[in-house]
Formats: structure tokens, C-alpha cells, sequence
């Protein structure tokens, strides 16, 4: 968790804490080695199947300290594979020496296991912690074909149900079966004060929040604007009628600086994306969150807000990687305001 989000509640899934490599360990292998990825410059010497190996062994480390003290034990489906995965990959067997595997007379260059390198982009995800620039993100190793989900498309394509969408008390929510599963986890974590959604849809979104928000026992509000007002209450769900392309005159300035934080603004409308960041952003406080839904087909409004703001948001990859990387809707862009 990050020391500055709310102390309560505290959530039992924190992202596994990569342990510092001990001075032994990192005499045996370059800086350069353990920024595989995203980071790697072209040129740079390609990284051996041992570098990969001795990550692996931090992560199991990682995994069997998590399983045991987060989870009492018991471990995932993810957690077994990972673990068979990672076992094979760091413990050679009975009466080999582990310094054969992770120590300097390991063979470097000798090729990764298939199983391990197909861990690769969640090694990565790994070492480079939770709070990511989005630059950083959207680099693609060189000689690598974008790879911006994990997800299958054909299965990505589904997760918003086939032929019905997902349904919130019977009214169509156009949510992925991800971002369903995702939103409660960000929302008990954030605790918002307010939740800005533009794009009710249905309003079966604002009324999902709006409950969430009670059975949560917090007191947060949700705004939801839409060029239709749907024809639906919620005790803590206000219904804005407005037209995102003047968003000022829907969220002017003076209401807004009325809303208690933290926030959870959710871009849904797809309409004027980037005027709608600008006006939205110098309101938008430290530890507050902006999360742009189907943003693969807004990224360049995106890439140039977030040009426009340097360092002033992060992603989340607690959220986008939740289920493997850019297991979401929000490709890239469920952020944090630092
Ligand atoms: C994808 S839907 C929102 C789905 C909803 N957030 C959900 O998760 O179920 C997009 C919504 O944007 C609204 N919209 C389209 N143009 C708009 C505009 N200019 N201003 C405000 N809302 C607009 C549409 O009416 C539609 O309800």
C-alpha cells in the first residue's frame, strides 16, 4: 500500500513487497540484466536465462511469505501455477548446487524455460513496483509486437457478456467482467468522497457505485453526468443532465470545489475526452484517482493530457494488472494523482 493512501481498511491483497536484493546477489548480476522490459534499451546486452532464474527466486520468495501471511495459506489457482512454475525454475533438484542455477558459475546465456519466459511480462511487472509513468507504459521493447493486454481479444471481447450485457438490478451495466471485479477492490481501498462519473449509460453504473458505497458503510456521493438523464434515484446518486463538450457549464468550477475528496473520476462518455481531463485536472488532489474507460481508442487525447501534466498521474498497475497485464478496459489508464 502506499504510504499515503488511507489507513483503513487495510487491504489483504497488497502487492507483493519485492524484496532488495542482498549485495552477494547483485555482484552476480548487472543492473542492466534486472531492467528487463519496458526500460531496455536497444543494444542492451539481451538478458540471460540465469538473470531470469534469480528473479524468479525473489518472487517465490515473495509469493510464499505473501500466501502465508495475506492469505492464511491458502494459495490461487495463479499462486500453484506460479509457484510449479517458479519451484522448477530456481530449485534444480536433489544434489544439484543451487549456486549452478543463481550463482556466478551459472550458465548466463543458456535459454529460459518456455514456462518461465511466458512469465516474463509479470517478472517485469514485478521489479518495477506498483505506481507506473505512463511513458513508461507505453514503450514497447524493441522487436516486440505491442502487446497492450494479456487478455485474448476474443476473450476480452466477451467479458462484457455475449449477446446481454452485465446487468445491475436488471438495467444493462457496460462493464467488463474485470473492471466489475476491479471497481469494488479501488473503491473500498480509495474510500472516495465523490465519485465523478461522465457516461451514466443506463445509470445501472451509478446505482452499482451508489451501493457499493452504502454496503461499504462509507459516505461517499456519486455525480453522474449524461446527455440523457436516465429515469432512475438513488439516495446517493445525483443524476447530471449535460453535454461533455461544454463540460464547464455541467461541472462548473465553484460546484466542483465543493466536493469532498478523495475522488474517483471515471471518463465514460467518450465525448471531448481532452477538454474534459483540462477542466477536471487543476481540481483534482493528491491521492485522488482518473480512471478513462475504452481508452485504446482515446489514447491520443490521452498521450497529450498527460504530456500537458508531467508527473502529475501515475498508473495504477495494482488495478490495470490486476488479472494479468491491462486485464481492463482502461488500458493503461486507471491512475493516481501523485
Ligand atoms: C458507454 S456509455 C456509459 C456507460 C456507463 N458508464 C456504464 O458503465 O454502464 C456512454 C454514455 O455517454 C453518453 N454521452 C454521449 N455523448 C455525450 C455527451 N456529449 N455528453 C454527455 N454524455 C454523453 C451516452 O448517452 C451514453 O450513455
Amino acid at each position: 500500500m502506499a504510504p499515503d493512501m488511507p489507513k483503513r481498511p487495510k487491504p489483504n491483497h497488497a502487492q507483493p513487497q519485492r524484496r532488495k536484493p542482498q549485495g552477494r546477489q547483485r555482484q552476480d548480476h548487472k543492473p542492466q540484466d534486472h531492467k528487463l522490459g519496458r526500460g531496455e534499451t536497444p543494444g542492451a546486452p539481451k538478458p540471460s536465462g540465469a538473470d531470469l532464474r534469480h528473479r524468479a527466486g525473489e518472487l517465490l520468495e515473495a509469493l510464499e511469505r505473501k500466501i502465508e501471511d495475506d492469505q492464511g495459506g491458502v494459495p490461487t489457482f495463479f499462486d500453484n501455477h506460479l509457484k510449479r512454475i517458479l519451484t522448477q525454475a530456481v530449485r534444480p533438484g536433489p544434489g544439484v548446487p543451487i549456486g549452478l542455477v543463481l550463482g556466478p558459475q551459472a550458465p548466463r546465456h543458456r535459454a529460459p524455460p518456455p514456462e518461465l519466459e511466458r512469465l516474463r511480462p509479470f517478472l517485469d511487472r514485478f521489479e518495477e513496483g506498483r505506481f507506473i509513468d505512463y511513458r513508461i507504459r507505453r514503450v514497447e521493447k524493441p522487436g516486440q509486437k505491442p502487446r497492450r493486454s494479456e487478455i485474448d481479444p476474443d476473450d476480452m471481447t466477451l467479458s462484457q457478456g455475449a449477446w446481454d450485457s452485465l446487468r445491475w438490478r436488471g438495467l444493462p451495466l457496460f462493464k467488463t467482467v474485470y473492471d466489475f471485479a476491479i471497481y469494488p477492490m479501488l473503491i473500498w481501498e480509495l474510500q472516495p468522497k465523490t465519485i465523478i462519473e461522465l457516461g451514466s449509460g443506463s445509470g445501472a453504473s451509478a446505482l452499482w457505485m451508489g451501493d457499493l458505497l452504502q454496503s461499504f458503510g462509507l459516505a461517499g456521493k456519486v455525480v453522474s453526468i449524461d446527455i440523457t438523464r436516465p429515469g432512475i434515484t438513488h439516495p446517493r446518486v445525483r443524476f447530471l443532465r449535460g453535454d461533455c463538450e461544454r463540460i464547464a457549464e455541467v461541472l462548473p468550477v465553484m460546484e466542483m470545489i465543493g466536493l469532498g475528496h478523495p475522488w474517483l473520476v471515471i471518463e465514460d462518455a467518450h465525448v471531448n475526452v481532452l477538454g474534459v481531463l483540462r477542466h477536471l485536472h487543476p481540481q483534482l488532489r493528491h491521492g485522488d484517482y482518473l480512471v478513462v474507460e475504452d481508452s485504446s481508442i482515446k489514447s491520443q487525447a490521452l498521450a497529450r493530457f498527460l504530456a500537458e501534466t508531467p508527473g502529475a498521474y501515475k498508473v495504477d498497475t495494482r488495478y490495470t494488472d490486476f488479472f494479468g497485464q491491462n486485464a481492463t478496459a482502461s488500458f493503461d489508464s486507471i491512475f493516481r494523482r501523485v
